[in-house]
């Protein structure tokens, strides 16, 4: 067959063709049943014809594929420092400020690990658009740096997405009535030591405690866990080119989320996981492969989902967004020595309290991000915590996640998620400098072992 990448190549020219019943390979390469071993003139000719469209087809399909395969090596591909610059330079929040002038979507491929529930497109910047865009990109950085980052700044596509989210009853929101928007860094620090527990699933409420949870749920609870340096990896597409994967690794315990790999990554990414908090999606979708995927082995392991903000749990176990439950109870029974917990829907709630009482806006009545639940995570198990691309370095496109294809400026500065709220809340508990953000993308947060608050 006429392919350099064979496996994909063939698949989907054979796939394609096989789609039209009337037109496939077999049939037309090959005489048609019935006929002779000597066809008469007419039927040569015909068979001649049909067999060039064919071959022209599959020429076709094959540059029209070796095009997108191209592309998706790109990630590979290690470009000079100055191209490097350009590239990240232009592409650089283009959409978070431009918003309205989208052309081609950029992604390739479907988002896999949708933790925004909707599909978006990237919107390729042109040459005008390009140099606006640059001069607001830093300018939005380096507002979000220093603290003073607000949703009027953001592109009109994200503001409108944060206003038709607000309206969102899903989850049953509550808003607060009170609201202490100027806590002192040690205020919010010592108010979250006190408030915000992790808590997970134990089996001693219902209906989990009818189920026999009591007895599933691992003996050593999270709690239990800790740990000095920590350090929370972000999936964030500006990992890539970081070179941060040798610091990453001389960390006592590495957080991750969801599907995030390390093979092949390693240089930018490191190759230690000591956490991985995934959501629901990831162990009932058939193509995350929960129970299979070397990803999830060797690891503790957090899942959540997100409940109603009321947090009956007995509406959550009989209508879960995805269903985590059997999976959680299947692998609990297979593997009973990995450690493996569910995140209860009152540390998520909790953490949204925590983020709506320091804001000054409303923010989505959706749960906060893997993200923001896995730095507040370490925070409780680690001394210190470094938390890497949170905060985007310059290093920040609008690409979503390091190991994918899929952009969106939605996924740094939130759409369901109130993500940009989180991340403001963060910029403000940073014991860090801004230097370490601008190029590591990096803040350094006390964990609540070492915050002492007077009672
Ligand atoms: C977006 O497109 C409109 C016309 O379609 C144009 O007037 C406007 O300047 C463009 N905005 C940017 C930021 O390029
Ligand atoms: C491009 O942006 C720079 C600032 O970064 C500005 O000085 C320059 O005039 C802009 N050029 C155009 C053609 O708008
Ligand atoms: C906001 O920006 C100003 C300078 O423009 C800076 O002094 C200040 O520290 C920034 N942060 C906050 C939280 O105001
Ligand atoms: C949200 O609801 C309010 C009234 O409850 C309405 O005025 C507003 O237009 C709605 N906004 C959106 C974006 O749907
Ligand atoms: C991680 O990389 C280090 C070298 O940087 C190597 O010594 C170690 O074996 C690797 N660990 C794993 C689990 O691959
Ligand atoms: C919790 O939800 C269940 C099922 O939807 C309902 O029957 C029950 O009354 C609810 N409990 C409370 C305390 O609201
Ligand atoms: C948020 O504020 C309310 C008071 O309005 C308080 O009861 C609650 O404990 C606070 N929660 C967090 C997590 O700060």
């Amino acid at each position: 067959m006429l392919c350099f990448h064979k496996n994909k190549c063939s698949q989907l020219n054979v796939q394609k063709l096989h789609r039209n019943p009337d037109f496939t390979l077999t049939r037309v390469l090959l005489p048609p049943q019935g006929l002779t071993s000597e066809p008469s003139y007419l039927n040569m000719t015909v068979l001649r014809t049909y067999t060039l469209a064919v071959v022209w087809l599959i020429l076709i399909l094959f540059l029209v594929n070796h095009f997108l395969d191209h592309k998706s090596t790109l990630p590979h591909h290690t470009p000079s420092a100055p191209e490097v610059r350009l590239r990240t330079k232009t592409r650089i929040l283009t959409s978070v400020v431009q918003g309205r002038n989208r052309t081609s979507p950029r992604s390739l491929r479907p988002v896999q690990v949708a933790e925004e529930k909707q599909k978006r497109n990237d919107h390729r910047p042109n040459d005008r658009s390009k140099n606006f865009s640059q001069t607001w990109s830093s300018k939005v950085l380096e507002k979000l740096w220093t603290g003073n980052l607000t949703v009027g700044m953001l592109s009109p596509h994200l503001k409108n997405i944060r206003r038709s989210y607000l309206n969102s009853t899903k989850h049953e929101v509550v808003y607060p009535v009170l609201r202490t928007v100027h806590r002192s860094k040690v205020q919010l620090y010592c108010d979250m030591k006190s408030r915000t527990k992790v808590r997970t699933v134990d089996g001693t409420e219902e209906p989990f405690s009818s189920l026999g949870w009591d007895q599933l749920v691992p003996l050593q609870t999270v709690q239990d866990l800790h740990y000095q340096k920590c350090a929370v990896v972000m999936s964030a597409g500006s990992m890539l080119r970081s070179a941060l994967g040798r610091e990453i690794d001389s960390h006592d315990a590495v957080l991750r989320f969801n599907a995030a790999p390390t093979v092949g990554f390693e240089t930018d990414v490191g190759n230690k996981t000591t956490i991985r908090i995934i959501n629901s999606q990831i162990v009932s979708k058939r193509k995350h492969q929960f129970s299979s995927s070397p990803l999830y082995e060797g690891v503790t392991l957090l899942v959540w989902d997100p409940a109603s903000y009321s947090l009956n749990l007995t509406k959550w176990f009989q209508k879960p967004d995805f269903n985590l439950f059997s999976a959680y109870e299947r692998r609990r029974i297979q593997r009973p020595e990995q450690p493996f917990y569910v995140l209860h829907p009152q540390f998520i709630w909790t953490l949204w309290d925590l983020i709506q009482n320091n804001t000054e806006d409303q923010i989505q009545p959706n749960p906060p991000s893997s993200g923001f639940m896995g730095i507040l995570l370490m925070m409780s198990l680690c001394r210190d915590v470094s938390v890497y691309e949170f905060l985007p370095s310059t290093r920040h496109t609008s690409r979503c996640h390091y190991y994918e294809r899929n952009f969106d400026s939605a996924c740094t500065f939130g759409a369901y998620h109130p993500l940009l709220y989180e991340k403001l809340l963060v910029q403000r508990l940073n014991e860090g400098n801004v230097d370490e953000l601008r190029t590591k993308g990096k803040v350094r947060l006390r964990g609540f072992s070492a915050v002492q608050c007077e009672t």
